[in-house]
């Protein structure tokens, strides 16, 4: 796909700054590409490393599914870029930056602070998923 020609109504899910935003709109109309081009515009324009925001799906698939296309979409830019070292460094950082299920993040934080919340450890050969 070439340059993807954004509605307004994209637009401003992709721009807006400093609030909680809710998109809500029908299957295939373009909610994982907003999302993913709000996180490249943060990589490109504020200089954040990929492994500074957590990214959280329901299932399993639509995480490796954002991971890819969040993937995909820092080699395009790395294309255009080729010089940029901080994109360059992002596909490092990808590997092990936060995306993930609902259940994986409260898992890790469960099994990070257990001593704090004085639960005994049942977790530690459970797998990261
Ligand atoms: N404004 C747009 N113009 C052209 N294609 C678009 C636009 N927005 C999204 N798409 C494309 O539509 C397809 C479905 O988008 P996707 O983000 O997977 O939808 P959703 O997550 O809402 O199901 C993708 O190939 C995406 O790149
Ligand atoms: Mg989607």
């Amino acid at each position: 796909m070439g340059e993807v020609k954004w509605t307004s109504e994209q637009m401003l899910a992709i721009k807006e700054k400093g609030e909680n935003i809710l998109v809500a709109a029908a299957a295939g109309s373009g909610k994982t590409a907003v999302l993913v081009e709000r996180i490249i515009n943060k990589i490109i324009n504020e200089k954040i490393d990929i492994d500074k925001i957590l990214v959280v799906t329901f299932t399993k698939a639509a995480a490796s599914e954002m991971r890819g296309r969040i993937l995909e979409a820092i080699y395009k830019e790395i294309e255009k870029n080729p010089k940029d070292t901080h994109l360059g460094q992002q596909v490092t950082l990808l590997s092990k930056a936060n995306i993930c299920t609902i259940d994986a993040f409260c898992l890790d934080i469960v099994k990070n602070n257990f001593f704090e919340i004085r639960y005994i450890s049942k977790f530690k050969n459970s797998r990261r998923h």
